[in-house]
């Protein structure tokens, strides 16, 4: 079954941060991402709101008609926000105010109560949850244990070993991340994964048995720029297909 796209249109708003005006909007390049046929928005809440705004994520809920997955950290104000939106999926993920992008896996089984009592308040209010995890054991048994009905891999690693051509390290991830695939699935879980796939090393996790979707921002927002945030969608959905 061919893997699904969810396209984060966070970098659309860090250009629009940079003049702190109301162009590009988020929420026109979600719209777009739709019609050219993305199965989800997805959009990371950062608590030093340096990207998307609270506004963005209202604006999204009332406008997209695929699905909102709202990435958030586990935090009582996001916590708040996410059960006053109502979005479709919330992934929960770690947040680091230094750190450039997400660096690594939440790590679920090092606070097993509090996550557990997180995620019982949000499938309360009809939200359903994805934790974002590296590929490993003891985190997929402690994202089954809190309660979780999806799980985001964490590619980030497998990205960085195929840019620096460490084929070694590339086909370790993938192995990593096609196991925890198949750990999760019997356990019931969803499998979602992303964060620094692009045109280039996409092919090989879309091929992996068992994942849903793919969640992917940065490549298709910055060849947006070159080509349009239609085609930029269109291409890697095509790319998806041919995995
Ligand atoms: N998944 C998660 C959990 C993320 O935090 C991000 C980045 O915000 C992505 C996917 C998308 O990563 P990228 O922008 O590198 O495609």
């Amino acid at each position: 079954m061919t893997v699904k796209l969810g396209v984060n249109v966070d970098h659309i708003a860090t250009i629009r941060e940079a003049r702190k005006i109301r162009e590009p909007d988020p929420v026109t390049a979600a719209l777009i991402a739709e019609l050219a046929g993305c199965n989800g928005i997805t959009a990371h809440l950062r608590e030093d709101k340096r990207h998307i705004q609270d506004r963005d994520i209202r604006l999204l809920r009332g406008t997209i008609t695929t699905k909102l997955n709202l990435k958030i950290a586990p935090t009582n104000e996001m916590l708040q926000f996410a059960v006053n939106v109502q979005p479709d999926l919330v992934t929960l993920v770690p947040e680091n105010r230094q750190e450039i992008t997400t660096e690594g896996g939440l790590n679920v089984a090092a606070k097993i109560d509090e996550l557990a009592k997180f995620v019982m308040t949000l499938k309360s209010n009809d939200i359903a949850v994805s934790v974002f995890i590296e590929p490993e054991t003891e985190q997929v048994k402690a994202a089954k244990k809190i309660g979780a009905s999806f799980v985001e891999f964490n590619t980030g690693k497998y990205a960085t070993a195929f840019d620096l051509g460490s084929m070694q390290e590339v086909d370790r991830e993938i192995s990593a991340i096609a196991d925890m695939t198949v750990l999760a699935k019997k356990y019931g879980l969803r499998v979602f994964a992303g964060q620094g796939l692009n045109y280039r090393n996409v092919s090989a996790i879309a091929a992996i048995e068992g994942i849903e979707e793919l969640n992917i921002g940065h490549s298709i927002v910055g060849r947006s720029v070159f080509v349009g945030m239609e085609k930029a969608v269109k291409e890697m959905i095509d790319i998806l297909h041919r995995s």
